[in-house]
């Protein structure tokens, strides 16, 4: 197998450029057909996908032979003639003249029919080649760098967190441990203790990696392995800590509709939809939720969490994004500042997104205090010594600090509005699957 010569490559996308030019393009056979007088490829190089028309008479024999024997999937070298087709999905067609195999591909599972989700989900190195899933994929990295963008031009730093890390940050039940050279070690729940570190030097950033959860939660909104983006922001108070995320999600959804119309309509993703999505965001109280959700049956006491159909129909009960704020300081993380009206509930609160996709942030004022967040530590019965660094940042220098979690793959499966969280990341690690 050869690479072209790199001075005539031209992709699809860019076809458009080059009517009535012979062009070569590489690429894979996505699908054909060939009646014995004129064949149809469709030839898709993950930026667009284009169709090749030949005939009989264009090419020799040996050529018109090869086109018989393709089979989907089978990689190749197109070249001839860009004629503009107003029919075709970019506008144009190529004139095949010549054809290059480089790979005949054996017989593809990935037939273009329908799959049942488990096969799919087994053949995800496969599944991510069709179109559907390259848009999710493109959206998923649009999505990405726009809360990236968003924050840098707010005056945001980039700082990076470990994934490796001695203690828990968002509770012991959903650890995940793992042997650092004899001493247990834990894959990261979350940055925001060391992010909380890393604001006290540089004043407003952000980590954005992977983070682990040991969840036996078997929802459409769970993932063992998700990527999470966590402003933390010194001098930030619990009104300013909402008002960024409102502007965030507000910037990203309008960056999506601004640059990815055709990914939208290829997901089937109604624009009209996101096209509402405007700050302010509506709010509602952990105590105004209990009694939305008592007249629906739910049987939730206070001071238990939220569960997904809590969510859902809390969610259901407005148009726009909604807060949820003000939890029980006991369903909630030991780091979260007490509401100084009522010590009972904490300045926390979690982003709704609208149409039952369930939480997509969570956020609060931290404990800026060292004596309430040491008592806060033993009371959640932390081993006080893996957390002796962080008291440092209350012992020297505590301020006023607060900041959030937004989930990558939540974010997406809102947007595009996907069924379930599994297409939102490339390789999903879910309850019951490590694999591919
Ligand atoms: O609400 P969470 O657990 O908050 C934290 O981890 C804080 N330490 C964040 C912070 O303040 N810096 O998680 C934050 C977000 C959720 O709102 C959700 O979007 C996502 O992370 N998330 C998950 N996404 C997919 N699968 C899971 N199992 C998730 N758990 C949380
Ligand atoms: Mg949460």
């Amino acid at each position: 197998m050869t690479v072209m010569d790199k001075e005539a490559r031209v992709s699809i996308e860019a076809l458009g450029d080059h009517l009535d030019e012979t062009v070569a393009l590489q690429g894979w056979l996505y699908n054909h057909r060939s009646s014995g007088k004129i064949a149809f490829l469709q030839i898709r190089d993950g930026t667009g996908v284009v169709q090749a028309v030949a005939t009989p008479s264009d090419v020799d024999a040996a050529t018109w032979e090869k086109i018989q024997s393709l089979t989907q999937e089978s990689s190749l070298v197109v070249r001839g003639v860009v004629r503009a087709d107003p029919r075709s999905p970019g506008g144009v067609e190529i004139h095949l003249a010549n054809l290059q195999v480089l790979q005949l591909a054996e017989e593809y599972p990935l037939a273009l029919k329908e799959h049942g989700v488990e096969f799919l989900l087994n053949h995800r190195h496969l599944w991510l080649r069709t179109p559907r899933q390259v848009a999710i994929m493109r959206l998923r990295d649009r999505i990405m760098r726009e809360l990236e963008d968003f924050l840098r031009d707010d005056g945001f730093t980039r700082v990076d967190t470990p994934i490796l890390t001695p203690n828990a940050c968002e509770g012991t039940s959903s650890l995940f441990e793992t042997d650092f050279f004899g001493h247990p070690a834990y894959l990261t729940q979350s940055g925001q203790l060391y992010s909380e570190a890393t604001a006290a030097a540089l004043g407003k950033v952000y980590c954005f990696s992977p983070a682990f959860r040991a969840e036996k939660s078997k929802t459409r909104r769970h993932l063992i392995e998700f990527w999470m983006i966590e402003p933390e922001m010194a001098f930030y108070d619990y009104e300013d800590n909402l008002a960024l995320q409102e502007r965030l999600v507000e910037h990203v959804v309008d960056r999506v509709l601004q640059t990815c119309a055709e990914e939208l309509e290829t997901v089937g993703r109604d624009p009209a939809q996101l096209e509402r999505i405007r700050a302010p965001f509506a709010r509602i109280s952990y105590d105004d939720a209990l009694e939305l959700l008592a007249d629906q049956d739910f049987g939730i006491e206070w001071g238990e969490d939220l569960g997904a159909p809590h969510e859902t129909a809390i969610a259901g009960a407005f148009d726009r994004p909604v807060f949820v704020e003000r939890f029980p300081a006991k369903c909630k993380a030991f780091y979260m500042e007490p509401d100084p009206q009522r010590p009972e509930v904490v300045l926390a609160a979690d982003l709704l997104a609208p149409e039952g996709y369930g939480e997509i942030i969570g956020g609060s004022q931290r404990i800026a205090d060292y004596d309430l967040l040491l008592r806060r530590i033993r009371e959640h019965n932390l081993p006080e010594e893996d957390f002796n660094w962080y008291l440092d940042l209350r012992r020297y220098g505590s301020v006023v600090h607060s900041g959030f979690g937004l989930g990558i793959e939540r974010l997406l499966t809102w947007v595009a509005g996907l069924d379930h969280v599994r297409e939102s990341i490339p390789f999903p690690r879910m309850l019951n699957r490590l694999s591919p």
